[in-house]
């Protein structure tokens, strides 16, 4: 009885604080870039002869570039050399350049741009939290680089999800308070990561049944009856 009542006590107070603004991350949720990073380390792995799958990728989700590789290395049969891991993060970046290369408005859905601009005419503030370190390139090349109100990425942060502080950031760059601030995520890294900074967090997609989530949204305009 105790713990429905401080179950329901913390429902109320997340669906009663005032949210003013929202944290989005990037690949996965604003755009498709994160089958982009799978296809670029898959054929990284591929030639390197060490056994990747999209099972091992969910597990890429949300952390940097550098701990990507070691999680794809735990399947590799030797040691590599920090000089071989650079080689390898610097070709996989330079694949996965060439496909975000191709992109354009078109790789953002007539969904996501509508609810982006609703939330914007509802007086929401927008950002982007994102660990990569092409943040700025991709949203200029699918023409958002001037929508978002600011945006916080891989280029200012020392410690990747589930870490909070790319979300800390955003927050204060948007002068906003942690707990007036929902975080959209695909990652659990980056749930934890909403959690631990003490922000409301809305799962989609991988995120979407994970329990540490305030909400679970089957689809990107779901973010509407959130706000
Ligand atoms: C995150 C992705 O958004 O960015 C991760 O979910 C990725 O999979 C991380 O490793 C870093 O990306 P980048 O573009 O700096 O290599
Ligand atoms: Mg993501």
């Amino acid at each position: 009885m105790e713990l429905v009542r401080s179950i329901r006590s913390a429902e109320r107070t997340i669906s009663d604080m005032q949210i003013k603004g929202i944290i989005f991350d990037l690949d996965g949720v604003i755009c498709s870039t994160d089958e982009f990073h799978y296809k670029a380390w898959k054929k990284m792995a591929d030639d390197e002869g060490i056994y990747f799958d999209k099972e091992i990728n969910e597990r890429l989700r949300g952390v940097s570039r550098a701990e990507s590789l070691e999680i794809i290395l735990e399947k590799a049969s030797r040691t590599y050399s920090d000089e071989e891991k650079t080689q390898m993060m610097e070709k996989k970046n330079q694949l996965y350049r060439d496909l975000l290369s191709e992109m354009s408005e078109r790789n953002v859905t007539d969904e996501v741009r509508s609810t982006l601009e609703e939330l914007r005419a509802k007086g929401l503030k927008l950002a982007i939290g994102s660990s990569s370190k092409n943040t700025a390139y991709i949203l200029e090349r699918i023409g958002l680089l001037s929508f978002f109100d600011d945006v916080s990425d891989g280029t200012i942060i020392s410690r990747s999800k589930p870490d909070p502080e790319v979300f800390i950031k955003a927050a204060g760059m948007l002068h906003l308070k942690n707990d007036e601030c929902i975080v959209v995520e695909d990652a659990k890294a980056g749930i934890d990561a909403a959690v631990s900074g003490g922000f409301a967090s809305a799962g989609i997609g991988s995120a979407k049944d994970y329990s540490k989530c305030t909400y679970h949204l089957d689809s990107f305009s779901d973010v509407l009856a959130v706000v």
